[in-house]
Parts: C-alpha cells; sequence; structure tokens
C-alpha cells in the first residue's frame, strides 16, 4: 500500500481509482453489494466513460451536485454534456429505486477526498 498523508492520522486511505473498498454501516454494505452486481461492469472500468469508483477527481463535480439530482440520474438514466450516457437503474431494471439510491451512496462514499 502507498502511504499518502493520510496515513498514520487515523483518517481511511486515500480511494483508488476503479477499486471498491469495503465501507462500515448497514446502508454502504448493502450499496456495496447492489454496485458490484451491477454498477461495477461500468464503474469499476471506466466503460463506456463511466467516472471510476474512488477516482476523486472526476467525482467532485458530480457530488458537488443535490443528492437527489444523482440519485434521479442513475434511475431514470442520463447523458452527459460528452454525450456519454448513464442507462436507467444501470440497465439493470429489476433494482428497486431505494436499492439504486443506495449503490449510488456507497459510489460517492467511496469516491470523496480523504479529509
Ligand atoms: C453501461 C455502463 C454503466 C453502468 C452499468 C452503470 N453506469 Fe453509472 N454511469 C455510466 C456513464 C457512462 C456515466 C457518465 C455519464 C455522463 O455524465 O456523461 C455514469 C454516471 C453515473 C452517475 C453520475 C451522474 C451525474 O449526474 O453525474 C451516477 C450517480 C451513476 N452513474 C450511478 C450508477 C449506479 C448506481 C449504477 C448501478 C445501479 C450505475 N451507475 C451503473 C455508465 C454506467
Amino acid at each position: 500500500m502507498v502511504c499518502l498523508a493520510a496515513c498514520g492520522e487515523g483518517g481511511p486511505p486515500a480511494p483508488v481509482p476503479g477499486e471498491a473498498p469495503p465501507l462500515t454501516g448497514e446502508r454502504l454494505e448493502q450499496g456495496r453489494e447492489i454496485w458490484l452486481g451491477t454498477c461495477g461492469n461500468c464503474h469499476a472500468r471506466g466503460v463506456a466513460g463511466a467516472p471510476l469508483i474512488g477516482d476523486t477527481a472526476a467525482w467532485a463535480p458530480r457530488i458537488a451536485q443535490e443528492p437527489a439530482v444523482l440519485h434521479a440520474h442513475a434511475i431514470d438514466g442520463y447523458v452527459g454534456p460528452d454525450g456519454t450516457m448513464m442507462p436507467a437503474k444501470g440497465g439493470n431494471p429489476s433494482l428497486t429505486d431505494a436499492q439504486v439510491r443506495a449503490a449510488v451512496d456507497y459510489m460517492v462514499a467511496a469516491s470523496q477526498p480523504p479529509q
């Protein structure tokens, strides 16, 4: 493991783009399971222009939006300014809206810059 400024300060390690770390908390644990099942197909590998989980620079302007906007983009689908497309529910219509929101919250939590 590479030790950056956060090491030894008790904070979580810096996110690594493309890696989906286990996070504590029931909601985040459920979100990670859903994320691994559907969302990681694109967001772990940058498929179709998807922003990588843990890529803090790519996520900062997205996280700056209201959480409700991020949730709606993931549930209803979204075409970004560069023409890259987030399919509704990641192309998995069997997911409930609540499951998609939990997966979004997990990906956001895993893509925050270290405090
Ligand atoms: C087929 C590939 C693919 C899958 C599967 C996928 N995504 Fe995405 N996602 C994308 C792409 C591409 C973008 C970037 C769209 C853009 O901003 O141009 C994106 C963007 C997003 C965004 C940012 C939206 C914004 O407003 O900036 C969120 C949140 C998101 N995805 C959540 C999810 C969740 C949750 C899942 C699983 C349920 C998922 N994605 C599955 C391709 C995918």
